[in-house]
């Protein structure tokens, strides 16, 4: 059976925990799912240690909290991301776990299996745009390597609490979140987009340039010489 993990970004459960629920309905029993509440599950900012760059992931004094996370991404056929907009952005429980996935960015050690996921975010306001509390959340899943990253937005309008939303606003938001989620039913693993190749080509430039001035390789090239991407200096 396909697995899903959904990343919910909030522990409130509110707008954004119904419409995750109704995202779940949608898939209708389609995957396995595991799921994550913030900042409940990883409730750390990144102090800065730049361990996981420079050494590994395992090291971060977080991983405890972010191995989970981490490893059940990399287990996942799709990734969804649920939050609501704080200030325009998205809430910074989920930028502190992104943030912690920055070791896996192109430019450091993408882990080829992101390349075939596929991606949902979920959002909603009161009525500011989502655009950029998406954005948040897309530009670390392209650079991560995800090809296909499908969005869903919502102003409430009405509020912020969700039984005081009206029966027909609930419902509207439910049916259409619904319908999203119907899309990810049979969906086959995704084709890698241009916008990934061509940002696996700037990376892979820049390693080879890194490793011809390394005496010996680092955590990142050491990871793409692994990986087959990168020829050893002397191999
Ligand atoms: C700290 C904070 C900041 C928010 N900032 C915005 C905002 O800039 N624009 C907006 O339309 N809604 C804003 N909201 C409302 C949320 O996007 C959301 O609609 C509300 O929290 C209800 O969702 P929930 O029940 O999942 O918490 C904010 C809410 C909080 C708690």
């Amino acid at each position: 059976m396909k697995k899903a993990v959904i990343i919910t970004g909030t522990d409130v459960k509110g707008c954004t925990y119904h419409i995750k629920e109704a995202f779940l309905q949608g898939l209708g029993g389609a995957y396995e799912v595991s799921e994550f509440s913030l900042p409940k599950d990883m409730p750390h900012f990144c102090c800065g240690c730049k361990v996981c760059f420079f050494d590994s992931e395992h090291r971060c004094p977080h991983a405890k909290s972010v191995m989970p996370i981490w490893n059940a991404l990399l287990e996942a056929d799709l990734l969804v991301f649920a939050a609501p907009v704080y200030v325009m952005r998205v809430p910074g429980q989920m930028k502190a776990l992104l943030d912690h996935f920055g070791c896996h960015w192109m430019v450091h050690r993408p882990d080829p299996a992101m390349f075939t996921k596929r991606a949902a975010i979920l959002t909603q306001s009161v009525g500011a745009p989502n655009g950029r509390a998406q954005k948040d959340i897309a530009t670390s899943l392209s650079w991560m390597g995800v090809s296909s990253i499908k969005r869903l937005g919502f102003g409430l309008m009405e509020g912020v609490i969700w039984d005081e939303l009206s029966t027909e606003r609930r419902r509207k938001i439910t049916a259409k979140t619904e319908k999203f989620a119907k899309r990810f039913i049979g969906a086959k693993p995704a084709r890698q987009s241009l916008k990934t190749r061509a940002l696996f080509f700037v990376a892979k430039q820049l390693h080879k340039n890194i490793l011809k001035k390394e005496e010996t390789p680092g955590a990142d090239n050491r990871h793409w010489i692994a990986q087959g991407w990168l020829k050893e200096k002397n191999g």
